[in-house]
């Protein structure tokens, strides 16, 4: 875990136009300067970034928000009242003081204030706004830990913060509130119902902004990943793999109880909850790649709570054709 000191070394470095890796509840965020430019160029070349693709903007508390956004509808207040600090990242209309390197060229900016207390700690002694896409090469897994971080970035990063493993394991759920009518964008920890219930009326999915998380392929392991579906097609799919490929299985403790686990499979993860499904899924991912797993098969969970933004991980984990 980071103390003090290391918070210090790393509001230095963002000062300086550094790089800064540091935990929040959802995911390790590589940070930079939302007002650097140069800051913000370097990121995006760490990442491996294409230039068009905007990252999200961290606040260190709601009461900042018309310092970088302008137009708030009256929608975007009160889903910050209820969800920050927390898993959504809301798209409003950019301020001047946002880079437009950091939006990707767009006239909106993403923005979150984050539910963790050393990410809170890094924004209030930074005192500005942090640009952090997950802490990971472009496409590739999100990093839950500190030490993925390393692995991923090693010395292409200025400070890592160890802030511990992310509780909730999966993105932050993006709604654009630009526009005439809220949208979610992406899936993640704050469930669509619960977006539903503070709009009260149902929110639709899906969008035609640009959004990597959007991209059908991402979230990638080295290993292929295959969904199933139904439970009952667990060993079928288990079955159809190339007998020389080492398989890991993915899936809820109760569906490995009453399916039971081929003989030929290992258990990557087998988790009691959806919300433990998420909270392992990036951990168990890359673990499969650590063990020289080939080809990884998970059964999605049901789209309850955090299920459907699990479901949607691990599509596009599949869709990516490795
Ligand atoms: O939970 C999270 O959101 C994590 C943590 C670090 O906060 N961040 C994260 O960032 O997932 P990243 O860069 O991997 O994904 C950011 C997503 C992308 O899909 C991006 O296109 C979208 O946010 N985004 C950012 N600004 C946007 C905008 N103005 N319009 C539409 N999409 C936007
Ligand atoms: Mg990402």
């Amino acid at each position: 875990m980071s103390g003090t000191r290391d918070l210090e070394r790393a509001v230095m470095a963002l000062r300086r136009g550094g790089l800064v890796a540091f935990p929040t509840e959802t995911v390790y965020g590589l940070g930079a300067d939302a007002t650097d430019a140069g800051a913000l160029t370097r990121l995006y070349a760490v990442k491996g970034r294409p230039a068009d693709h905007p990252v999200i903007v961290h606040l260190g508390e709601a009461a900042v928000l018309d310092d970088w956004a302008v137009a708030v509808p009256p929608v975007a207040r009160a889903l910050a009242a209820r969800f920050w600090p927390g898993p959504l990242t809301l798209v409003l209309e950019a301020a001047d003081t946002v880079s437009r390197v950091a939006t990707g060229g767009l006239a909106t900016v993403g923005l979150r204030v984050p539910a963790h207390p050393v990410a809170l700690e890094l924004l209030a002694a930074f005192g500005g706004a942090v640009a952090a896409p997950s802490a990971n090469r472009f496409g590739r897994v999100s990093p839950t830990t500190a030490d993925a971080v390393r692995r991923d970035l090693g010395p292409d990063v200025d400070v890592v913060l160890d802030g511990g493993s992310c509780a909730v394991g999966v993105e932050s759920t993006i709604v654009d509130v630009s526009g005439a009518e809220p949208r979610i964008l992406r899936l993640g920890g704050v469930t669509a119902d619960a977006i539903a219930s503070v709009l009260g009326a149902p929110v639709a999915v899906g969008g035609t902004t640009r959004a990597p998380g959007t991209l059908a392929a991402h979230y990638a392991p080295d290993a292929r990943v295959v969904v199933v579906e139904d439970e009952h097609d667990l060993g079928a799919a288990v079955a159809a793999v190339d007998p020389e490929d080492a398989v890991g299985v993915l899936a809820l403790r109760e569906v490995l109880g009453t399916v039971g686990l081929p003989d030929a499979a290992t258990t990557l993860s087998a988790p009691a909850t959806v919300e433990e499904y998420a909270r392992v899924l990036y951990r168990a991912l890359r673990e499969a790649d650590d063990l020289g797993i080939d080809v990884v098969v998970a059964v999605l969970p049901p789209p309850d709570g955090l299920g459907a933004a699990v479901a949607d991980r691990l599509r596009r984990a599949a869709a990516s054709g490795r």
